[in-house]
């Protein structure tokens, strides 16, 4: 119920689109609108911010896409990344037989196969020859790139152990059940970080890094009663993972992952490192050994992070007997940080606001709005998710001053134009 709401809402107000629509839309695609790719942008601007920008001890990389084959071997999923499929003989339907656990066939009832293990990377080929020596894998997850350029980016960062290597991109999987809006796609972005530490101390940035993460969400705005956090048992571990922890999130339509948290040992440098031939070990001076660090590995999705922001910020209210939706999210996020609004257009309070559009522009993401009453501007406001609202009106033509509307709480206060652009970042940083 709840989802169809923020689903429509979304195409309604230009956050999120299905792929192709016009061409009647492509199953498990989304395309990001004017407002979804703001939102996008400052989510993971925002992660970016607190997982490199302030910190000593991570260094970001941006790495390709397609990789060498091998890679995919090595990093074994080429062998193992795979979920069981079943197929209803009778309506021809494909689920995912860990889906359908303890339920019969949904739709028909018709009798299933038994279950087969199907690869989830997608193939294609590089280069004008299509046979087996130039296939090639969409990445099913950015960890790799960070893996094989462990040497590249350890040297010229002059970084020790403990350190890490971030990355935010797409990834690629051929989910055999795509569902739930943006939570299960074929083509999505991950942010992760890879932390490389000595043997023995995985057990302490474990705990570390799940503190840490739990709180990102906590910053972020994410209401605290909604996050969980699932330990995997033995029969969830992923094959690379030792131990691994899922910060979820209660989502309308379950209780869901939002985040990986994996201590994924000394597989990925060990396999590397064997299958490239290549050294991937590290030199501690202090100690004088020499050793293959272990991994703990921070992976979440850029998508479910914007789902549970939406979902999170999504709220109906009652004002005045008039009903009001409102996307109460985090100024640090909001696609827009305000609309600027004339009360009218004449008086010359067009021209006032457009000064302050053009006095606000370089420093924020803000709207110009003169369509409509103010009250229609204030609902659209509201359910863009933009934090205030600036009214240029009588008593600006007077004293340079404006109106400034909360959305939440609807209170104005009376701001100077001149001061507008620090009132503003204050709120940012709070
Ligand atoms: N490198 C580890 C890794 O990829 P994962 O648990 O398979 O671990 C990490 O994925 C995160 O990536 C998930 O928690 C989720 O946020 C996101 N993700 C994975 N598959 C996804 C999909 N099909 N659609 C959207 N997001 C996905």
């Amino acid at each position: 119920m709840e989802m169809e709401k923020i689903v429509s809402l979304c195409k309604r107000r230009g956050f999120i689109f299905p792929s192709s629509e016009i061409y009647g839309g492509i199953n498990g695609c989304w395309d990001y609108g004017p407002l979804g790719v703001a939102l996008k942008n400052n989510i993971k601007r925002f992660w970016w911010r607190s997982m490199v920008q302030l910190r000593d001890d991570i260094e970001g990389i941006d790495a390709s896409i397609i990789m060498h084959p091998r890679v995919w071997e090595a990093s074994g999923h080429v062998q193992q990344f795979a979920d069981p499929m079943v197929d209803c003989k009778d309506c021809k339907l494909r689920f995912r037989a860990d889906d359908l656990e303890g339920e019969s066939c949904p739709s028909c009832g018709g009798e299933l196969t038994e279950a087969r293990m199907f690869n989830l990377m997608f193939r294609t080929h590089v280069g004008s020859v299509e046979d087996e020596a130039a296939v090639a894998y969409l990445r099913p997850e950015t960890a790799q790139g960070i893996y094989v350029n462990f040497q590249n980016v350890i040297k010229p960062s002059r970084q020790k152990v403990p350190f890490g290597i971030a990355q935010i991109g797409k990834a690629f999987r051929n989910e055999i059940t795509p569902r739930n809006f943006i939570f299960r796609t074929r083509e999505f972005e991950q942010m992760e970080m890879q932390y490389f530490v000595k043997p023995g101390t995985d057990g302490e940035w474990f705990e570390y890094w799940k503190e840490e993460r739990l709180r990102w969400y906590d910053v972020l705005g994410i209401k605290k009663g909604k996050l969980k956090l699932h330990e995997h048992r033995d029969k969830e571990l992923a094959h690379y993972a030792k131990e691994a922890f899922d910060i979820q999130y209660e989502f309308p339509f379950g209780v869901k992952e939002l985040e990986g948290i994996h201590n994924r040992t000394d597989y990925d440098l060990s396999r590397h490192r064997e299958f490239s031939g290549k050294d991937l070990s590290y030199y501690d001076q202090e100690t004088n050994e020499r050793y293959i660090p272990y991994i703990i590995e921070t992976s979440a999705g850029v998508d479910r992070t914007l789902l549970c922001c939406l979902v999170d910020a999504y709220r109906e209210e009652e004002v005045k007997g008039e009903k009001r939706v409102v996307m109460g999210l985090s100024p640090a996020i909001a696609p827009k940080l305000a609309g600027i609004f004339p009360l009218v257009k004449r008086d010359g309070m067009p021209e006032i606001a457009k000064r302050i559009d053009e006095l606000l522009k370089p420093h924020f993401d803000v709207f110009y709005d003169a369509g409509g009453s103010v009250g229609r501007r204030y609902r659209r406001q509201d359910e863009a998710g933009t934090p205030f609202g600036i009214t240029v009106d009588s008593q600006t033509l007077k004293d340079e001053t404006v109106t400034v509307r909360d959305r939440d709480t609807m209170e104005q206060v009376r701001v100077g134009i001149d001061d507008l652009v620090e009132w503003l970042r204050e709120k940012i940083s709070s």
